[in-house]
Parts: C-alpha cells; sequence; structure tokens
C-alpha cells in the first residue's frame, strides 16, 4: 500500500484526479471505476476542469461505478445515476454507451449481477478504481462481513451507512436498505485501487484499512492484499496511523521516474 498524506482535501483532490489524467493521456481506451459520495466531488471537479481548460479527452474512456441503491431509478434526486449525471457525465465527452452503473431497477438482480460482471471483463478490466471509505470501514457498499472474495451482488447496508446517508436525501424519505455493489474480489481485480479519504471521522477505518489485520469485519483492509493499492489522505483522516511520519518521509523521498499525477 502507498499511503500519501496531504495538507488537506484540495490537495489531495487535484492529485487523484492527476492520477486518473495521466491514465488516460497514456491509455485513451481506459476503463475507470467510479465511486459517489462527497469524497469523489473535488476529483470530478478538476477532471471537469481539465476537460474544460486542457481538452482531457474522455471520448474513448469506459466507466463502470461500484453500486446503486435497490429501488431507485436512474432519475431519482439520490440516485447514483443522477449523482453522476450531475457531477461528471454532463460536463465531459464520454459517450453514454460507455458509462454503466448498476440498475437499481433491475427485476431479476443475480443475473444482472452477473451480466455487471461479464460487462467489465468484456471491457478488458478496471485499469483504475476510484474508492472511498465508510466509518464502518466499507468498500463500495461491502459493509462489515463481506467476504473479502465476494462480486457483484444485493447487499443490505448497515445501520451507520443508513445515517451517514441520509443527508443525500430529503427529510422524511427514507434511504433504501438494500443496494447492488460490485463485491470486493470485483474491486480487488482492478489494476490499481485509488481510495480518498478526507476528515476526522473517517481516521478510525483508515487506520485499521493500513495498520489493521486483514479482516472481513474491515472491508477496506481487503486493499492491503492488492498490488497497487494507494490511498490518499487528508491530514485529518490520517491522525490514527501510527506510522504516519514513515508514509510521508516514503513520499517525500520518492524518486522522480514514481511519481504520478504531478504534472
Ligand atoms: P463519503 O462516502 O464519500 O460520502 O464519505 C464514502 C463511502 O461511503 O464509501
Amino acid at each position: 500500500m502507498e499511503v500519501i498524506i496531504l495538507p488537506d482535501s484540495k490537495a489531495a483532490s487535484r492529485l487523484a484526479a492527476g492520477m486518473i489524467a495521466d491514465l488516460i493521456r497514456k491509455k485513451s481506451n481506459c476503463v475507470l471505476g467510479l465511486a459517489t459520495g462527497s469524497t469523489p466531488l473535488g476529483i470530478y471537479r478538476e477532471l471537469v476542469s481539465m476537460h474544460n481548460m486542457e481538452g482531457l479527452d474522455f471520448s474513448e474512456v469506459t466507466s463502470f461505478n461500484l453500486d446503486e441503491y435497490v429501488g431507485l431509478s436512474p432519475e431519482h434526486h439520490a440516485s447514483y445515476h443522477r449523482f453522476m449525471q450531475e457531477n461528471l457525465f454532463n460536463h465531459i465527452n464520454m459517450p453514454k454507451d460507455h458509462v454503466h452503473i448498476p440498475d437499481g431497477l433491475a427485476t431479476d438482480i443475480p443475473s444482472y449481477c452477473q451480466s455487471y460482471e461479464e460487462a467489465i471483463y468484456q471491457a478488458g478490466g478496471i485499469d483504475l478504481q476510484l474508492l472511498g471509505i465508510g466509518t464502518d470501514g466499507h468498500l463500495g457498499f461491502n459493509e462489515p462481513t463481506s467476504s473479502l472474495t465476494s462480486r457483484t451482488r444485493i447487499k443490505t447496508l448497515d445501520r451507520q451507512t443508513i445515517l451517514d446517508n441520509q443527508r443525500f436525501f430529503q427529510p422524511g424519505e427514507s434511504v433504501p436498505s438494500h443496494v447492488i455493489t460490485m463485491g470486493i474480489g470485483t474491486i480487488l481485480d482492478a489494476k490499481t485501487c485509488l481510495l480518498i479519504a478526507f476528515g476526522e471521522s473517517k481516521a478510525e477505518a483508515v487506520a485499521g484499512m493500513v495498520e489493521g489485520p486483514v479482516a472481513a469485519i474491515l472491508p477496506a483492509s481487503a486493499l492491503q492484499l492488492h498490488q497497487k493499492a494507494i490511498i490518499i489522505l487528508d491530514e485529518a483522516a490520517a491522525s490514527k496511523l501510527a506510522k504516519r511520519e514513515y508514509y510521508q518521509w516514503v513520499y517525500d523521498h520518492k524518486p522522480d521516474w514514481q511519481k504520478v499525477g504531478q504534472s
């Protein structure tokens, strides 16, 4: 795992967006795994700005989102389809048929999930998977005790996740209790995993993910098994890491040829 600690979320988002842009410039038909929630918003803003100002070209890029609520239509204001349209896809030139987000209205969910896995495979696999982390350590919507080899499937949300995500819904509206999510095994198949976390509320989960044992009770700890997992944190999210000075030292002493996303 490579742990990068930056002063604030703006610097962290800029670096993450730079890594994604580097990949698109090197491999114009790359496959991105995308995430929703508050954390990636700054990254999407940076990517939109690079598209507008520097012509970053998404015309050959394909994407697969991690998850979606069961029962929400793509038009629902809190659906992840809507989130992705409003925060990224409406502002870049990625063709509509290159975009994949789990269908929350799928009727035969097991066979739909199987077809989502097949579509990722047919696209050549995910080159870079963007990830956040839940306060309970979830990855995608793989809640604690999810199998570390799981594939795309239906999951039931933890109460804490429902509370955390209530802010995206209107007062009186309930957060769906079921979701379709890529599995942890699906995520670990990506060539690079790029996890971003900001704020003190994530500090405990981040410490468990990086320095705790690999355990299904903290799904994000599965990233310790990945050959190329990059974790970008602000100071607050890094505040409970025992070896944070070491991670900082490693980053400060990186040889130039190893640096990505900083051009
Ligand atoms: P957040 O969610 O970015 O809204 O904090 C992250 C997650 O639940 O994975």
